[in-house]
Parts: structure tokens; C-alpha cells; sequence
């Protein structure tokens, strides 16, 4: 298949973005959300897919066996704002879900999320990732993708990163903004990349208590088992493996799935801006990433 060329990155309303989020911007927000709807929403590279299948299973794992071996995670949990054909539109997709609730992704910051999941009180789950191993991620991520546009060397990137020049914008501004919303927003829970990585089993327990949950014992135990980095990697219908637009062979879309990969990227003296800048831009005194676990 011929692979599309490469996008430009634009400013949009104050924002970097490309055109595959941008083209449907209008039906996107008009989307109807209904109250029991489940947003998932991360700034890329944050734990979107991992925690997206978690929810699956949780919601549908038990009662629908089939879909899960014949139905891709990205079918499942559509993709809200993507727009990029031949592909469905995310929001089509999201509207024609036969699941309920439906669980629906997107990477919008807090500001462009539709008014109707507000208006609906849906909730929503939030995850961030630390900034390190969130822009080492997102740079192997676009060399392997070809809906990203084109990218320089690593050090340019780690500064186009640093100034916001990424698609979906500043991941500072991202975290700050929905960790700010969610203390006035009690349908928000806040997830942390590091604390998954650490002990998904209290991480669902968590997740479970703020929907509303109650799986048993052994539930709980076949989702953890499920969502663990090698099963999902050898899983074709969430590793990404179906999607054309990403060349494995570059790098996987499973790639590593660890915290701290960073400090196999940075040099000394970029980390040293890199927390410099950090400090610049991240003073909420509430809002604390790891960057090692
Ligand atoms: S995307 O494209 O924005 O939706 O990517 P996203 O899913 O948010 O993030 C991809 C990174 O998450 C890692 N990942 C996992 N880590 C640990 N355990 C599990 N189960 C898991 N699933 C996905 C994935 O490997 C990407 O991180 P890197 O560091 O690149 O490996």
C-alpha cells in the first residue's frame, strides 16, 4: 500500500495540530455524548492503548468474547477526532458503537473536548505520562507512523517538544490543564503512566471504584494478566500490528513499555536544559510525575 505523505504541523487556535485532527472539526464537536459515555483522554504516548484495553475488558471482556479476537481495540474504543481516510472517521465510528457505555479516545487538550460530554457529566479517565519518556516515545512513535509529520534528528525533537511544536501541542500546558479541570470536575479520574507500571492490580482496583465496578477477584486478575506489556504485544487486535500507517519494522508500536527509557536518550547536558525548562513551565506544586519508578 502507498503510504500517504507526511503531514504539516499548523497552529490551531493556539495549538500545533495536523490536519487528520482538524479536517472533521466541526462534526467532532457536535458529537452527542449520552451520560454513561467513558472518555478516554491522554496527551499521545501517555498509556492510551493500555488503558483503553483495560476498560474493554473490564466493561465487555466477560460478556463478549468473539469481538475481542475479531474486532480491533481501535474499533472498540474509536479514535474521536481522527480524520483520515480511507479510514472511518472517529466520530462516525464512535456514533455507530453498539456498546453501552461506549468508550471513546481522544488526545484533544481539555479546551477542544466536545461540550456535550460536559453537558452530559460523562466521565472521564485522564492519563499522563512523564515528560521524558512521553517525547522518547513520541519520537520513535512518529518515525514509525506516517500520520505524523516529518521529524529531524532526536536533539531537534526533544526541543520542538520543549516549545510545544508537537501534534496535539505542549504536553505541559496538556497535564496542567486537565489536572486543573479535574478540581472542579468530580467526574475525573486522573491516572498516572508511572503508578501503572508499578502496581496495575491498585491502579484497576482505583479505576473500578471511580466507575463503579465490582468485578470479582478473579476478574480482575485475567484484566491485569490481559493488559501486562507481553500479552498485549503478542495481541494482534491492540498492537497496533493492523494499522498501515505504522512500519514496524522501524519500531514497534509496542515498543518498550517501561519508565525511565529516557535516560537511554538524553544526554547529560540535554536533560539538564530539559529540567531547567521543566522548572520554568511546571509550577503547580500538586501536580508531581516520577521519572523513575
Ligand atoms: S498513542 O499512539 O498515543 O495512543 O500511544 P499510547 O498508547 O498512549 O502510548 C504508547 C506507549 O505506551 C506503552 N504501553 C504500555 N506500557 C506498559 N504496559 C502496557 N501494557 C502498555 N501498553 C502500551 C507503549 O509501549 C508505548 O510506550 P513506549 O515507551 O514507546 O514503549
Amino acid at each position: 500500500m502507498e503510504l500517504p505523505a507526511r503531514p504539516t504541523l499548523f497552529d490551531f487556535h493556539g495549538v500545533s495540530m495536523t490536519k487528520h485532527f482538524t479536517d472533521n472539526w466541526e462534526n467532532t464537536q457536535n458529537f452527542k455524548a449520552r451520560p454513561d459515555d467513558i472518555l478516554i483522554a491522554t496527551y499521545p504516548k501517555s498509556g492510551t492503548t493500555w488503558v483503553c484495553y483495560m476498560l474493554n475488558l473490564l466493561y465487555f471482556g466477560n460478556m463478549s468474547p468473539e469481538r475481542q479476537k475479531s474486532v480491533t481495540l481501535n474499533e472498540r474504543v474509536p479514535f474521536l477526532e481522527l480524520c483520515a481516510p480511507p479510514r472511518p472517521k472517529g466520530k462516525d465510528l464512535a456514533d455507530q458503537l453498539p456498546t453501552s457505555p461506549r468508550l471513546i479516545k481522544t488526545h484533544l487538550p481539555v479546551q477542544f473536548v466536545p461540550k456535550s460530554f460536559w453537558e452530559q457529566r460523562c466521565r472521564i479517565v485522564y492519563v499522563a505520562h512523564n515528560s521524558k519518556d512521553t517525547v522518547v516515545s513520541y519520537y520513535h512513535f512518529g518515525r514509525m507512523n506516517s500520520l505524523h509529520p516529518e521529524l529531524g534528528d532526536w536533539s531537534t525533537f526533544l526541543q520542538d517538544f520543549m516549545e510545544g511544536k508537537m501534534v496535539f501541542g505542549s504536553w505541559y500546558k496538556h497535564v496542567n490543564s486537565w489536572w486543573e479541570k479535574k478540581q472542579t470536575y468530580s467526574k475525573l479520574h486522573y491516572m498516572f503512566y508511572e503508578d501503572l507500571t508499578e502496581d496495575s492490580g491498585r491502579e484497576i482496583d482505583r479505576l473500578c471504584s471511580f466507575l463503579g465496578l465490582f468485578p470479582s477477584a478473579e476478574e480482575k486478575e485475567k484484566v491485569r494478566a490481559a493488559v501486562m506489556f507481553d500479552n498485549m504485544k503478542q495481541n494482534k487486535m491492540v498492537n497496533g500490528s493492523t494499522v498501515q500507517i505504522m512500519n514496524h519494522d522501524v519500531s514497534p508500536f509496542m515498543r518498550k513499555g517501561k519508565v525511565a527509557d529516557w535516560k537511554n536518550h538524553f544526554t547529560v547536558s540535554q536533560n539538564e536544559r530539559f529540567d531547567e525548562d521543566y522548572k520554568q513551565k511546571m509550577k503547580n506544586p500538586t501536580l508531581h510525575f516520577r521519572t523513575e519508578v
